[in-house]
């Protein structure tokens, strides 16, 4: 999807929240990268507060002007605008309406997708998986696991691989960057245990890339001797940007007005007969 125009993006993540003006024809950074520490406890109102100042500097050094549209990367799931979990943000965002919290105070539009996600799409469209074709899966590696999984470009969101089984825990308490550092493992050790993750990764998806980002992904040369894998490994191309460029590229509704086309579309070729199970909703009442 080739994209033109700039756009605000922004990375919220569970230690800081970043962003930066986009260049959306080439995924270049047109401002500076600004970045405030993530509040903790993590609760909508402190987030959504912090967010705003990172934006008022971007306004205060001339790159954010009044007519920009905002995307926003979120750690937790996200569905029609709200956050539906929260690992490493404050469990008041579960079930949130992140979106319409972040348009209000911004005073912009704002779209909220995974943080992952948006690492994914920009990597994809501007980065280590640029014209890859098949089933690429993206990991972020830092204070959880996220994962992006692109087929031929497209998008599957939501997909929190991060929260796989592993030895019968959420797989990032175990070898997330900031469960490696918790447990005090050293490279080695930590790679022999991510390979275990990776090959389950494999299993379910077989992927035909696997990009690696996050924090832990600075560090590759100090580990990737040890690390296995059957499909080819990279490390994100944009280090510290994946995820302010994908947000940015999210602005505007362009990605998700596509996914709804194509959601829409498939719908329509099903019949009302076929559905045999509605939604689970609160039950009458409550
Ligand atoms: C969250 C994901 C997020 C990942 C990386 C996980 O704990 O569940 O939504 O993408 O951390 O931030």
């Amino acid at each position: 999807m080739r994209m033109e125009g700039r756009a605000l993006g922004i990375d919220i993540g569970g230690t800081g929240i970043k962003g930066a003006v986009v260049d959306l024809s080439d995924g270049h950074l047109l401002s500076d990268r600004v970045r405030e520490k993530t509040p903790q406890p993590a609760t909508p109102a402190a987030v959504v507060e912090v967010t705003a100042r990172v934006c008022e500097r971007l306004t205060e050094s001339g790159w954010l002007t009044p007519d920009l549209k905002a995307g926003a990367g979120f750690p937790a799931v996200i569905k029609d605008g709200r956050s539906l979990s929260a690992a490493n943000v404050d469990p008041a965002f579960i079930d949130a309406p992140v979106q319409q919290l972040l348009t209000e105070r911004l005073g912009r539009p704002v779209v909220v997708i995974n943080d992952a996600d948006a690492a994914g799409l920009a990597e994809v469209a501007f980065g280590a998986g640029r014209g890859h074709p098949g089933v690429v899966m993206l990991l972020t590696i830092g204070t959880g696991i996220g994962s992006a999984l692109l087929i031929d470009g497209k998008l599957v969101p939501n997909t929190e691989l991060g929260h796989l089984q592993l030895h019968g825990r959420d797989a990032e308490r175990l070898v997330s960057g900031a469960a490696r550092e918790r447990r005090h493992l050293g490279w080695k050790r930590w790679a022999r245990e991510f390979n275990v993750y990776l090959a389950m990764v494999e299993r379910y998806f077989t992927p035909d890339l696997i990009i690696l980002g996050g924090g832990v992904s600075k560090e590759l040369p100090r580990y990737v001797k040890y690390l296995q894998a059957r499909a080819p490994m990279v490390p994100a191309a944009m280090l510290n940007t994946s995820g302010i460029v994908g947000a940015a590229m999210a602005a505007d509704g362009g990605l998700v007005a596509a996914e709804r086309e194509a959601e829409a579309a498939d719908r329509s070729a099903e019949s009302e007969e076929r559905v045999i199970a509605q939604p689970v909703g609160p039950a009458d009442g409550r």
